[in-house]
């Protein structure tokens, strides 16, 4: 049924006004009691045995919504309606600013990929903090904050960028991720050379610290699947020293490798963050690599080219304990979470692991042997 609406309008549509009027749309039910309950009685029905305790954080199940989609945290509840268990909002950054021109979005429907080059489009971190702080959530659901360096702050200034979001943030965060590899902001991605991201995760995370007491926010960074190999091992070792809670891998890529050659050639060249399909089997590696190398010291986050349940419970088998969507979201629609929960649930039943937390890892540890 999505599939045909998907068809007949979005397709037909630009995608960013398609984002909005979908976003709208998730808002206002969201909104309405009676068509709140209905949706989330069909589309997040919750599993006991998927219960996950991340970050020391209770979360109904594993899988959430990755970040890019609730840049400005005005649908928190609404994606929890829509059977996310924890919803990853940013990137937000310092300052408020308004991405880069459009168009910046672009669907390659044949490849179930988009290409984005959205450039952290948000309302900055003083406004989302004060919209974090006026919420009274209507569902229990995790709430990640993602952050990321204005586009005008130079390079040299950066941390003091991530800083002024940390203190007006972090206390609204169930979990604060560093976001440092998104290719649509010039230089972002040179923060991810430890010589860079020592600093720069020292004083978020003293800023949190600084800011938040009686409680310890979980801090994460989220890494690029196109950084090599050994840089991927370099950021595993740093984050194990400097006491990080966990590592989302990945973000999107700008390579172009894992294309079916089915997209018109001129979207494939526009330039930008590739996600979806094509992103799968890279970002699966990413992870599998992380888990190899820090075990379960730190908690991994997959995220890249998970269109089902199937997907998702590769990721846990390769050693994430969160699994995160968003392409696939666009392709498959409000059933989306719900068919990741069924079929992982019929995984675990059907696997020789009592429990979820059991099955993280355990196909990385085979091979290893
Ligand atoms: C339109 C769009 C915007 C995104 N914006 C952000 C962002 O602001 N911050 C971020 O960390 N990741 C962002 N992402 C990356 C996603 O969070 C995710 O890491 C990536 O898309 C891979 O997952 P997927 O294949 O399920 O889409 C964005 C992705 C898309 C498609």
């Amino acid at each position: 049924m999505y599939r045909l609406f998907f068809q007949l309008v979005f397709k037909r549509m630009d995608p960013e006004r398609a984002h909005h009027l979908a976003f709208r749309w998730i808002r206002l039910a969201a909104r309405v009691p009676v068509l709140r309950t209905l949706a989330a009685a069909v589309l997040a029905p919750r599993y006991t045995q998927l219960r996950t305790e991340a970050l020391g954080l209770r979360m109904h199940g594993p899988f959430g919504l990755a970040a890019g989609f609730d840049k400005n945290a005005v649908a928190v509840d609404g994606m929890a309606m829509l059977g996310f268990d924890h919803v990853e909002i940013g990137t937000v950054t310092g300052e408020a600013q308004p991405g880069n021109p459009k168009r910046r979005l672009f669907r390659l429907v044949p490849d179930r990929a988009l290409i984005n080059r959205m450039g952290f489009n948000n309302e900055g971190s003083a406004a989302v903090a004060a919209r974090l702080a006026a919420r009274r959530p209507v569902f229990r659901t995790t709430v990640g904050v993602n952050i990321g360096k204005t586009k005008a702050v130079p390079e040299a200034d950066a941390v003091a960028d991530y800083v002024k979001s940390t203190e007006r943030l972090a206390a609204h965060a169930d979990y604060l991720v560093v976001n440092v590899s998104s290719p649509n902001t010039p230089g972002l991605r040179n923060l991810q050379a430890t010589e860079a991201l020592r600093p720069l995760l020292t004083a978020v995370r003293e800023a949190a610290d600084r800011t938040v007491t009686g409680r310890r926010v979980p801090l994460l960074v989220k890494i690029a699947p196109d950084l090599a190999d050994d840089d991927i091992d370099a950021v595993a070792d740093l984050a194990v020293e400097l006491g990080l809670d966990g590592i989302i891998a990945t973000n999107t890529t700008v390579a172009r490798d894992g294309l079916g050659l089915t997209s018109a050639p001129s979207l494939v060249e526009e330039t930008g963050g590739l996600s979806g399909a094509p992103l799968k089997a890279r970002s699966l590696e990413v992870l599998s690599r992380l888990y190899a190398r820090v075990g379960s010291r730190i908690t991994l986050v997959g995220v890249g080219g998970v269109e089902t349940a199937e997907d998702a419970w590769q990721r846990i088998l390769a050693g994430a304990t969160l699994v995160q969507g968003y392409s696939a979201f666009i392709y498959e629609g409000p059933f989306y979470a719900r068919a990741i929960h069924k079929g992982l649930a019929a995984r675990l039943a059907a696997s020789p692991h009592a429990t979820l937390a059991e099955a993280v890892g355990a196909q990385t540890r085979k091979a290893a042997q």
